[in-house]
């Protein structure tokens, strides 16, 4: 399977009309933790089984990944979990719209595809249109995760978010003063990188309460 899909390709630009809450999970009114960029889907589908009166999706630009999640999901018969196939930053906004204000609680990004090249820079996914689509339906004291063994990552991704004015710091200061995953359970990079005993950067910030304008 390819590692890397670009999404700037013209393939990735068609907008999916994603499934809205209401068929996706038993109960739609339960709040619901994003894991964008969800591979493998381990981390998601250990969270799903752990906290059954959340809802979980996984937003995942390589289909085969998606496939393959959805049909261990499905054997597991888990009700409150969903992954869907889409380039975020194409599709996010739109289906973010569709939630009821307040009921995404949790974003967690970690360990997105670094795109070391100053000419693909443009290809990571996380930027000011993808943090205000989250800003515009998250209510106070909603997270954003996020986290990466590559520090001029983490460098560039507290930048964009310490730009925005609708999120908050947590840990100020030192990038490794989290010292574990926030939600108990490790991702499938977090678990190499820690083997391979490489420094993870972990950053939590909070849903603050300006109201969100355009
Ligand atoms: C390095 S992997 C990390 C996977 C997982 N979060 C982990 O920590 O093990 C980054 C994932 O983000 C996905 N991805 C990259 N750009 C994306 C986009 N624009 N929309 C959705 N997923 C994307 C990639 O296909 C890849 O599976």
């Amino acid at each position: 399977m390819r590692q890397h899909v670009n999404p700037l390709s013209q393939f990735f630009q068609l907008p999916l009309s994603l499934p809205s809450k209401n068929i996706l999970f038993e109960k739609s009114h339960y709040p619901i933790h994003l894991d964008i960029g969800s591979a493998k889907g381990e981390f998601l589908i250990e969270l799903a089984t752990k906290y059954p009166d959340w809802n979980f999706v996984g937003l995942e630009i390589r289909e085969p990944l998606v496939i393959l999640c959805e049909k261990k999901r499905r054997k597991l018969e888990l009700t409150n979990l969903k992954f869907l196939f889409c380039n975020v930053n194409v599709s996010l906004d739109e289906w973010l719209s569709d939630l009821y204000f307040g009921q995404l609680k949790r974003v967690s990004i970690q360990f997105p595809d670094p795109w070391f090249k100053r000419k693909h820079f443009k290809r990571r996914l996380l930027n000011t249109n993808i943090l205000n689509s989250i800003a515009k339906s998250m209510a106070k004291d909603g997270e954003v995760f996020i986290q990466s063994d590559i520090f001029k990552l983490i460098e560039y991704m507290t930048n964009t978010i310490d730009e925005n004015r609708y999120f908050t710091r947590k840990n100020l200061g030192d990038l490794t003063s989290i010292d574990k995953n926030p939600y108990n359970v490790m991702t499938d990079r977090e678990i190499f990188s820690l083997k391979k005993n490489l420094l993870i950067y972990r950053v939590m910030y909070i849903r603050n309460s300006l109201l969100f304008t355009n």
